[in-house]
């Protein structure tokens, strides 16, 4: 399985501090924002990593994580989604990078305390189709919502108003090669976006979604409240590890 962590758009939500750098690459405690989901990556067993990036800082990453050689890595390829088309108009950019194999996508602002390397076992072993994350949370408005019935997802609903449950999906996604195929015939969404949500309900649509439920902390750290809760997140964690 190849590993894509998505670092485009603008970071328009961070001003001012993104008027100097990308927002992955603000420091979360001790360390920039995109290590977090590229040591999940890393953890799980995957060697073969892309990260799509965007905006006018770019070149920053490159200083950043060079090769990857710091995280065992032979070498990180990197692409570049040009203006703020969403999170599945990024994930469109992978699709050569790819080569029709399965893909683990961490969007670059998630935070995820578990090992996910059983859920990517699982995928491996799943013939086709995806596996989606969800997280019980007090404030899942902010997020994708996931409706379930007799342990199936049956509909995510993009920031609903109303939440069907307080599962979050969170930005931690598995698929198979038709996800290219399915992002070419969305449509924009009223935010003039492709929306991961819509290429998560067709997998539903197909009956080939599945989910894992995350046991540990998740956090999202694309605002300054979040960005201030992951840090203690980890400071924590670093702490009790010593
Ligand atoms: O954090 C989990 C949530 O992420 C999910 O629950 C939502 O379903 C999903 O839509 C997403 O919501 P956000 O509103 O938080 O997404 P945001 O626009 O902040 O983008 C999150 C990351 O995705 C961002 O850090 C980089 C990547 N991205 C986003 C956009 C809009 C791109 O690479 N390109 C883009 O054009």
């Amino acid at each position: 399985m190849k590993g894509v962590i998505l670092a485009g758009g603008l970071g328009t939500r961070m001003m001012p501090c993104t008027k100097v750098t990308n927002k992955h690459l603000l420091p979360v405690y001790n360390k920039p924002m995109i290590y977090y989901p590229l040591m999940t990556m890393v953890n799980a067993g995957l060697k073969d990593i892309m990260i799509v990036t965007g905006g006018n800082y770019a070149g920053d990453f490159l200083r950043i994580l060079g090769n990857g050689k710091e995280f065992g890595l032979k070498d990180i390829s990197y692409t570049y989604q040009e203006g703020e088309g969403g999170i599945a108009d990024a994930l469109k950019l992978s699709e050569n990078f790819a080569e029709k194999e399965k893909i683990f996508v961490i969007l670059g602002d998630n935070l995820v305390e578990d090992d996910v390397s059983e859920h990517v076992a699982a995928f491996e072993e799943q013939k086709k189709g995806a596996r989606i994350f969800l997280k019980e949370v007090s404030d899942p408005e902010r997020f994708g919502v996931a409706e379930i019935k007799n342990r199936k997802v049956i509909n995510i609903k993009e920031k609903p108003k109303k939440p069907k449950s307080n599962y979050a999906v969170c930005g931690l996604y598995m698929y198979d090669s038709e996800v290219f195929e399915i992002i070419r015939n969305l449509k924009p969404s009223a935010r003039g976006e492709l929306e991961i949500t819509d290429v998560n309900n067709e997998y539903i649509r197909r009956g080939t979604m599945n989910f894992s439920i995350i046991k540990g902390w998740w956090t999202d750290a694309g605002t300054f409240e979040s960005l201030y809760r992951a840090s203690k997140l980890v400071a924590e964690r670093e702490n009790k590890i010593g």
